[in-house]
Formats: structure tokens, C-alpha cells, sequence
């Protein structure tokens, strides 16, 4: 077996071991995926400034988001379907995020259930993510269970009141528990441990949703599903009334225009993360990176900025905390490592950004993660 060193070569053992419709759904963006390639791609536009002859010893990548102590300026970021990459995929990150000292975001999408996650992390205080539906009774009972599971933040995403249209889910009927299509069948035969880990749980299907509203034993397609159940009216009405209801931490997920962000901070929200939704929603937005400064620039001294989209190293990390990022997030990182080795993958994605961060921030004379900033880079933007 090839020695894992960096995250591609978690993507291509997760290629290998994962279904077709769920590695697909987790590695595509949305029409022609050009956000979704300038995401990682204007990373590499960034160049640093190395440093040298500077005491670098003793350095430390500790931080705080949203108060919260962290081993690193990463959290695990909200990703659907999760434990379809790998059975009890949820529980799975969870558990690794925990012992590395970052927060875990659990999606409304998650295959594992809020309880259950809760229950297999000794209720472990975690992040929750919120889509905001139709039914708001519903929406009701997600924020009172997150409560119950003593959830420390509610990220709230503002950027899915419909859905992007990605390729590959349409043409591969995405859904959960896959359909046993004879093409679906034929595939998974080629996925023996995938399977095997399938057959060892009961979680195959949205935890947070069937069961739990009325009359929804079957999905159906996510597609159609979100087309029925999302809700498009949703406003900044709807954001004040959300964060009454939760009383807590705060995090607008979605924002990429100076306009929202300055409505994001007006809000009174704790922190709201630059994001194009991994480049899966509206195709031809700017990458993450791109956008983050002037964010930053407008809103940065009244709100704690976060980032996410096309994060796959821990110079990635770097030059986000560079360009004003508090705080960045991971979701095909960590979805690559869990599909390739389950807890283990994930705990290896997460050391091997650690390690580059750490090493990374070093090259540039810095010590201490709290002290990047802009000065770290040859151009700044
Ligand atoms: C969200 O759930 C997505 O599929 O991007």
C-alpha cells in the first residue's frame, strides 16, 4: 500500500473504496465547476515569503474560534450524506475531531442522527448546521434537539433555498440508501469493506429527517427531496428569528458579497464564514479565497470571519489566517480521509494539515499562529 502523505492521496484510496454516486457527489461542483476549481486553484496564486535565521523554535497553532480553544484554525465542516462515504461516518469524524481539538459540524443532511452523535462522543459538545425549511415547526424541533444535545454553535446556511445543479448526482440517481439499480449493484460489489461497514449499522438513511417529519419514511432523490422541502422565501427575518429561538453561538454559513456580509455583522451573529458552498451552488461566484479580504476589510473588527472551499493543505490554512480568516473549515479534506480509512483517515487528514501548517507558518519566521498576518505573504491582496 502507498505511504499517505499528503490529502490527494486520501482522495484517490476514497475513489477507490467508495461508491461511484457517493465519492461523486462529495467530489463535484455544480454546472461547469469552475468555482469549484478556482476554490483550490487560487490557493495556489498566493505565494508566501520565506523567512530565514529566525528563532523558530516552540511554535504553537492553537487559537480560539468563537472563543472555543483549538488545536488549529480548522473545524470539520458540515458535509450531507457523510456516513454514506463510510458507515457511521458522522460518529466517525466526530470522534476524530474530538481527539485532535477542533469543533465538529454536523450537518442537517447527516446520515447519523444529532442524538446518536451526541450519544457515541459522551455528548461532546459539537456544532450544528442548519438548513432553514419549509416547515418551520421542523426547524423548531432541529434547534430544540441541537439544545438537548448540547450543542455549542448553530451554523446557519444561507446560501442553499434551492439547489446548484451538479451532474454526476443526476445522472447517478444520488440518494439514501442507494437505489439497487443493477449499475448500483455492480458497482458496490467492487466496494467490499464500504459494504461490509454498510451492513454493521442501522444508520443508512437522513437521520435528522425520517422518522422525525410527518409522513417522510423516503426520501426520494436529494434533488427532489430539497426542491419539495427547502425553503426559497428565506430572509433576514428568518435569521433574527432563528438566533432568538437558539439563544446561542451564532454562524452565517454562505456569504460572499461585502453587501451580506455587512447584513451578516448588522444581524448580530457570532461569526460568519466566507463560502460558495464548496463551489457545489452558484457556479462563476469568486473562489473563497478571492473574496475573504475585502470581507474582512468591511466587517472583520465587528465580526469573527471564517472560510471555507477548496481548503486541501495546511499552507491552504495559512494563507486564509493570513488574509484575516479566524477560523477555516474542512469538508472534502475529511470526507477523503473517512472514505479511504474511516476514524483513522480523518484523523490522518487532520495531521497531515497540522503538520504542514505548522511547518509552513515556521518557513515564514512565524511562531505563533495568532501572529499571521498579511506580512506572511510576497503580494499582499
Ligand atoms: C448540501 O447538502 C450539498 O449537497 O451541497
Amino acid at each position: 500500500m502507498t505511504v499517505i502523505t499528503h490529502i490527494e492521496d486520501l482522495r484517490r484510496l476514497a475513489q477507490r473504496r467508495v461508491p461511484r454516486m457517493f465519492y461523486d457527489y462529495a467530489d463535484s461542483g455544480s454546472w461547469t465547476e469552475g468555482t469549484y476549481r478556482a476554490n483550490e486553484s487560487d490557493f495556489q496564486r498566493i505565494l508566501l515569503r520565506q523567512r530565514v535565521a529566525v528563532d523558530i523554535d516552540n511554535r504553537s497553532t492553537r487559537t480560539t474560534m468563537l472563543g472555543q480553544e483549538v488545536a488549529m484554525p480548522v473545524a470539520i465542516a458540515p458535509t450531507g450524506l457523510t456516513g454514506m462515504q463510510h458507515a457511521d461516518g458522522e460518529i466517525l469524524a466526530a470522534r476524530a475531531a474530538r481527539r485532535f481539538g477542533i469543533p465538529f459540524t454536523l450537518s442537517t443532511m447527516s446520515i447519523c442522527s444529532i442524538e446518536d452523535v451526541s450519544q457515541a462522543t459522551d455528548r461532546h459538545p459539537f456544532w450544528f448546521q442548519l438548513y432553514v425549511m419549509r416547515d418551520r415547526s421542523f426547524i423548531e424541533s432541529l434547534i430544540d434537539r441541537a439544545k438537548a444535545a448540547n450543542c455549542s454553535a448553530l451554523v446557519l446556511t444561507l446560501d442553499l433555498q434551492i439547489l446548484g445543479q451538479r451532474h454526476k448526482d443526476l445522472k447517478n440517481g444520488l440518494s439514501a440508501p442507494p437505489k439497487l439499480t443493477l449499475a448500483n449493484i455492480l458497482n458496490m460489489m467492487t466496494k467490499p469493506r464500504w459494504c461490509l461497514g454498510m451492513l454493521g449499522t442501522s444508520r443508512r438513511q437522513f437521520g435528522n429527517i425520517v422518522g422525525h417529519v410527518k409522513g417522510v419514511d423516503n426520501m426520494g432523490s436529494l434533488s427532489e427531496w430539497t426542491a419539495r422541502q427547502f425553503d426559497p422565501r428565506l430572509s433576514w427575518q428568518d435569521v433574527e428569528w432563528i438566533k432568538r429561538r437558539w439563544g446561542g453561538k451564532l454562524i452565517l454559513k454562505g456569504i460572499q458579497d461585502v453587501e451580506d456580509a455587512r447584513l451578516a455583522a448588522e444581524s448580530g451573529a457570532d461569526a460568519l464564514i466566507v463560502s460558495n458552498h464548496g463551489g457545489r451552488q452558484l457556479d462563476g461566484a469568486p473562489s473563497s479565497i478571492s473574496a475573504l479580504p475585502a470581507i474582512v476589510d468591511a466587517v472583520g473588527s465587528r465580526i469573527e470571519v471564517h472560510m471555507d472551499g477548496g481548503i486541501r493543505s495546511g499552507q491552504d490554512v495559512l494563507k486564509a489566517v493570513a488574509l484575516g480568516a479566524r477560523g477555516t473549515y474542512i469538508g472534502r479534506a475529511m470526507l477523503y480521509g473517512l472514505g479511504a480509512m474511516g476514524e483513522a483517515g480523518v484523523e490522518k487528514a487532520l495531521q497531515i494539515i497540522h503538520r504542514e501548517l505548522d511547518l509552513t507558518m515556521a518557513f515564514c519566521g512565524r511562531t505563533d499562529i495568532r501572529q499571521v498576518d498579511r506580512g506572511i505573504l510576497l503580494q499582499p491582496t
